[in-house]
């Protein structure tokens, strides 16, 4: 089915000095992402086409015949998550994603139940179910672990594609597809993303959600991007120098509530604190960067607020039943996503633009 296998081509000791940008065209093939590792791999029409489907699977999956055509699309697969860090919606949401596409799904969880625990390699563990299944969708400690998998199977003799679910502290690509579609959909009445202006606030050093997503925002021109936290929890500066070799407008700081009624969207994270090596977040008071029912008085009335979740006190649960709180319809954003971006890895969409085609004639 492809020919090109682009990771095939090069070592793995020439592949790791490239940078995030470089590596990007060798998780395509025929100019579609067949592995998803990283943000920096996608363009505004890949971005386009994936917010596109979304928003197709959503309206054919309304009817009963239209769930069952989205379930005969891929019901030749196997998918194997293989999540060996705690999950519940990316896990969840990439399970009821091949559900709607028919794809039978299989799930390790732990280190603890596979055969890692008799001294296998975590390399071997993961060979071993490409002998199994026709994709890897990996969440693990480690970054670049989903990329080196990646690298392995596609000089193995059966390359699989490997979608990575969330990957040490630096990326979690899917979450950033999901919450470009979250802030597209938002938007759709207002000239869509462009020209907005979007405030991070929390962990910015630890959250692999915020390094994802504003990696993805450069692509949108005008958009200025806030980052306001602490600054032992200040974005990193790869990310800052990307910004400035792009041009795209930025500003770092640590005053929440006057941020709060500038921007468009505020992006809330959690504090990572399973990175500390010594409970040292314990002594940074983030108290500061909680949205509390009385913020909404000052955000901006057609806002809105975005959070991947879990949540603990950044956000006050009476904050929930505010229609700028979208962060639940983000959640169930996730699903449509990534059946939308299973669908391009396997080349299926021309079937969906057919009969959203159908249906809307
Ligand atoms: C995030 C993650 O795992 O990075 N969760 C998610 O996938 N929705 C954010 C977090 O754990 O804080």
């Amino acid at each position: 089915m492809y020919r090109d296998n682009p990771l095939k081509k090069i070592s793995w000791q020439d592949f790791q000095r490239l940078t995030p940008k470089e590596k990007g065209p060798y998780f395509l093939r025929e100019q579609r992402s067949y592995h998803v590792l990283t943000s920096q791999q996608f363009n505004r029409p890949m971005l386009e086409r994936i917010c596109d489907l979304a928003t197709k699977i959503r309206l054919i999956g309304k009817t009963k015949g239209g769930i069952h055509f989205l379930q005969s699309l891929l019901s030749e697969k196997r998918a194997m998550l293989y999540f060996v860090q705690p999950s519940t919606r990316t896990f969840l949401s990439f399970y009821a994603a091949c559900q709607i596409l028919g794809i039978e799904p299989a799930e390790v969880r732990g280190t603890n139940t596979s055969s890692e625990v008799k001294g296998e390699s975590p390399e071997d563990t993961v060979r071993t179910f490409s002998s199994y299944f026709d994709m890897i969708i990996i969440r693990h400690p480690v970054g670049g672990f989903a990329e080196r998998i990646a690298w392995l199977l596609s000089n193995s003799n059966r390359p699989v594609p490997v979608v990575n679910a969330g990957s040490g502290k630096d990326q979690h690509p899917t979450q950033a597809l999901l919450d470009i579609y979250t802030l597209q959909r938002s938007f759709e009445n207002r000239g869509g993303i462009e020209g907005k202006k979007i405030a991070f606030v929390g962990d910015l050093a630890r959250g692999r959600t915020v390094r994802s997503l504003a990696t993805l925002l450069m692509l949108y021109p005008g958009v200025k991007q806030y980052f306001v936290a602490p600054k032992e929890l200040q974005i990193e500066e790869d990310i800052v120098s990307a910004f400035e070799k792009s041009g795209t407008e930025f500003e770092i700081c640590n005053e929440f509530e006057r941020i709060i009624p500038e921007v468009d969207a505020i992006y809330m994270t959690r504090i990572q604190d399973e990175w500390d090596t010594a409970h040292e977040s314990r002594l940074i008071d983030t108290s500061r960067y909680h949205f509390t029912a009385k913020h909404l008085k000052i955000l901006k009335p057609d806002a809105v607020l975005l959070h991947p979740l879990p949540r603990r006190k950044e956000i006050a649960a009476e904050v929930d039943s505010d229609p700028r709180a979208v962060y639940w319809r983000q959640v169930r954003n996730g699903m449509w996503v990534r059946s939308a971006l299973i669908l391009t890895i396997f080349d299926r969409g021309g079937e969906i633009d057919r009969y959203h085609e159908d249906l809307i004639s």
